[in-house]
């Protein structure tokens, strides 16, 4: 593969573009788009975002140290959007939307109602690295939307359709996983029965995507 060589950016992607929700010191709801997200431990539970000081969310998070990562899907795209080019400074996003919330569980920032999965975070350190502050946070609940667990208990992403972020553009998740973690190395009949376990029945809502 012939390769060129470019000067160190951020070509890293598809990333998710998730929507957090804060408040301010008033318990005013905002809401705003992030694709510089990821996820930093497993035990105990962390994640990332970057956040440029001047974003209205950055206050917010800043003073009470609390946020809430909202996964979004294709039916949330318009919203978006929107939500990373106007700022809560100027127009009231959750009002112009009229956007669902759902009271905090374990954090005092809602989620909104429309997105399947939603992490309450609770900042355990803010990092200065240039353009964006790194929050680096504990996921300390998880709120997953019923429709998208099967019988056996598992995620079924597909289902609800996410949505990623490449570059300046947007894309659909909503297609059957190629595999699952482990398939590589995995025996093959545990791999045949897996495989069989986690996509029958997903054809059927894969066709005609
Ligand atoms: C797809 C997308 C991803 C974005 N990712 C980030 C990000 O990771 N960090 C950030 O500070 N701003 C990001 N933005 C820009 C903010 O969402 C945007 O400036 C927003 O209006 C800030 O809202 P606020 O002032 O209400 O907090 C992104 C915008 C878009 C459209």
């Amino acid at each position: 593969m012939a390769k060129e060589l470019f000067k160190g950016s951020v070509l890293m992607g598809p990333l998710p573009a998730v929507l957090v929700t804060s408040v301010d010191a008033a318990g005013k709801v905002n809401v705003f788009t992030v694709g510089w997200t990821g996820i930093a431990c497993t035990h105990p539970p962390m994640v990332t975002i970057a956040v440029r000081k001047e974003r209205l969310s950055y206050e917010n998070i800043k003073n009470t140290g609390e946020f809430v990562i909202n996964l979004t899907t294709v039916e949330m795209l318009k919203m978006t959007d929107f939500c990373g080019c106007r700022s809560g400074r100027t127009v009231d996003k959750i009002k112009h939307f009229g956007l669902e919330l759902d009271a905090g569980s374990d954090v005092n920032v809602p989620s909104l109602a429309k997105s399947p999965v939603s992490l309450e975070c609770k900042v355990r350190s803010v990092t200065e690295l240039g353009s964006h502050d790194l929050f680096l946070a504990e996921i300390v609940r998880n709120k997953v939307d019923k429709s998208i667990i099967d019988k056996d208990g598992k995620f079924d992403f597909a289902k609800a359709g996410l949505l990623a972020y490449c570059h300046g553009e947007y894309f659909s998740l909503a297609r059957r996983p190629l595999a699952t973690f482990g398939h590589s190395v995995a025996k093959k009949a545990t791999r045949r029965a897996n495989h069989l376990k986690r996509f029958q029945g997903q054809k059927k809502n894969n066709d005609g995507q």
